[in-house]
């Protein structure tokens, strides 16, 4: 078995302001059609979309997979149970870049407050 880790802090005025900047486009290219109906019907949307930016790249770092510029992470998703916990869904292109296994399980946790918010993420591979 093996266990990975990984973890991210996201400034919620960063996520802002690349939101702002690069519009529609980095929406699409980062965040599910879910995603943001879910973060764009908050009051504080930044705090979760920084949130949500963070366990992306919390789940890159478990894999040690650097962060590429232009990247697409709309495939990988965070989802909520019904009780409000988070946790991430991979599309199939995702599972494949990754290389992800397909038995593996990934535990996500997620915070967020008005300046950061930060994600961390466990992998358990069987
Ligand atoms: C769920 C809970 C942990 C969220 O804590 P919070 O301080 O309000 O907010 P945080 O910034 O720490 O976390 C927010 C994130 O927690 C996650 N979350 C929500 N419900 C959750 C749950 N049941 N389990 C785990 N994580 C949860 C979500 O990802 C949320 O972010 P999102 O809306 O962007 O998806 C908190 O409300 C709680 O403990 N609730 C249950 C107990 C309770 O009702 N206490 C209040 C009365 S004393």
């Amino acid at each position: 078995m093996k266990i990975l880790q990984g973890i991210d802090l996201v400034k919620v005025r960063r996520m802002e302001e690349m939101i702002a900047r690069s519009g529609n486009k980095f929406l699409q290219r980062v965040f599910s059609a879910a995603e943001q109906d879910y973060c764009g019907s908050k009051r504080m949307k930044f705090e979760h979309y920084a949130a949500r930016f963070a366990a992306k790249e919390a789940v890159l770092k478990a894999l040690k997979i650097r962060p590429k510029q232009g990247q697409r992470l709309s495939g990988i998703e965070v989802r909520r149970e019904a009780t409000g916990k988070p946790y991430i869904a991979l599309d199939a292109e995702s599972r494949k870049r990754l290389r992800l296994p397909a038995k593996s399980q990934v535990e996500l946790s997620v915070a967020h407050e008005r300046e950061y918010a930060i994600a961390t993420v466990v992998i358990v591979i069987p």
